[in-house]
C-alpha cells in the first residue's frame, strides 16, 4: 500500500523529519516561510495530512476548500487557536495537537520572564549592551524580591500547574489559582493553591499574575483595561499564552502610566509583529516566543505528531485529538 502523503509546513528538527520521512511520502516546506491561504487551499487538496504550527493561520480563508484531500491536520505544538474550529469541522478534518511535551519547557520559560522582569534583566543587559553602565551602586536598577509573593496563574492546565510547581516549591510563593472548571482538590494541595472564582478576585490579590489560558475568541481581551487596573500597582503580568489573550493597547497604556509594575510577554498578538509604543517600555521584557523551545521539547513535539498520524493512518482514533 502506498504511504500516505504528508505535507510539513515548517522546518522540524531533523531526527523528527528523517522518521516522517521514512514513514511516510513527506514533502517538507524547505523555505521555512509560512503558506499563504492560497498555498494551503492547494496542499489540503493534495496531501492526506498536513502538519501546521502556530505561524499558519488557518481561518476560513485557508479551510474553505471543496474537493479536499486532506483528513487530518496534525499540528506541532499545544495551542491550536489558530485553527478556525468550525472551517475545520466543516471541512470534516480531524485536528491534533502535542499536550504535555512541552509543558515544562514551557514553564521554566515562564518563571525566567517573572524573575527577568522582578529583577529588571532586560534592562540591565540593555545597560551593558549600549556602553552605559557606570558600576555598582546601592540605587542601581532595584527590582522586587519573588520568594514568598503571591503568583496568580490563570489557567491550570499542564503548562499552569508546571508553573504553580516551580513557583512553590522553588520560591515559596503563594499560588492563586483561575480555570474555567473546577480543579481536583489532590491537584491543588500538590503546590498548597486555592482555587478562586473570578479573574477580577484573582488579580487585587497577586504581586504576579502568570497566563496560561489557551487563546482563541473566547480569551481574546480576557486581560483588558478594566483588569488591568484590578492588578496592584506593583504587581507583574507574565504571558506565555497567546498574544490575544491581552488587550495590548491597553497593557501599553498600563505600563507607560505604571499603573503596574511591569510586563513580560513571550507571544504577541499578531506576532511577529510588535507594536512600535510597546516596544518603548522599559518596565517591558520581551521574548520572540520561545516558549518551547529546547531541543527536548521540539523533538518531542515532532515525535507527537508522528505519533497521532500513526494512531490515525491505523485506523485509531487519534491520542491528542481537539477537533
Ligand atoms: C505551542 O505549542 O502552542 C507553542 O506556542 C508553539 O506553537
Amino acid at each position: 500500500m502506498a504511504k500516505p502523503s504528508v505535507l510539513v509546513t515548517r522546518r522540524w528538527p531533523k531526527a523528527v523529519e528523517a522518521q516522517l520521512q521514512e514513514n511516510y511520502q513527506a514533502v517538507l516546506n524547505t523555505n521555512d516561510v509560512p503558506l499563504s491561504p492560497a498555498e494551503f487551499r492547494e496542499a489540503l487538496r493534495r496531501y492526506d495530512a498536513v502538519l501546521p504550527t502556530v505561524t499558519d493561520r488557518l481561518g476560513p480563508e485557508a479551510l474553505d476548500v471543496s474537493g479536499a484531500r486532506t483528513k487530518i491536520l496534525a499540528n506541532y505544538g499545544v495551542g491550536y487557536s489558530h485553527i478556525c474550529e468550525p472551517s475545520a469541522r466543516s471541512l470534516g478534518v480531524a485536528v491534533t495537537n502535542t499536550p504535555d511535551v512541552l509543558s515544562e519547557c514551557t514553564a521554566d520559560l515562564a518563571m525566567t520572564l517573572l524573575l527577568m522582569v522582578a529583577r529588571r534583566a532586560g534592562e540591565g543587559e540593555r545597560e551593558i549592551r549600549s556602553g552605559n553602565w557606570t558600576g555598582w551602586r546601592p540605587t542601581h536598577l532595584i527590582g522586587t524580591k519573588v520568594s514568598g509573593k503571591a503568583l496568580g496563574i490563570v489557567g491550570f492546565g499542564r503548562i499552569g500547574q508546571e508553573m504553580a510547581r516551580r513557583a512553590h516549591h522553588g520560591f515559596g510563593m503563594k499560588i492563586l489559582v483561575h480555570n474555567r472548571s473546577r480543579v481536583a482538590p489532590d491537584v491543588l494541595a500538590r503546590c498548597n493553591a486555592e482555587q478562586v472564582d473570578s479573574i477580577d478576585e484573582l488579580l487585587p490579590q497577586c504581586d504576579f499574575v502568570s497566563l496560561h489560558c489557551p487563546g482563541g475568541p473566547e480569551n481574546r481581551h480576557l486581560l483588558n483595561s478594566r483588569r488591568l487596573d484590578l492588578m496592584k500597582p506593583d504587581a507583574f503580568l507574565i504571558n506565555t499564552a497567546r498574544g490575544e489573550v491581552i488587550d495590548e493597547f491597553a497593557l501599553t497604556q498600563s505600563l507607560m502610566f505604571e499603573t503596574i509594575g511591569g510586563a513580560a510577554l513571550d507571544v504577541f498578538d499578531g506576532e511577529p509583529r510588535i507594536s512600535p509604543d510597546l516596544m518603548q517600555c522599559d518596565n517591558l521584557v520581551m521574548l520572540p516566543h520561545l516558549g518551547s523551545a529546547t531541543r527536548e521539547a521540539r523533538e518531542a513535539m515532532g515525535f507527537r505528531v508522528l505519533d497521532n498520524l500513526s494512531d490515525f493512518f491505523s485506523g485509531r482514533d487519534p491520542r491528542d485529538r481537539v477537533i
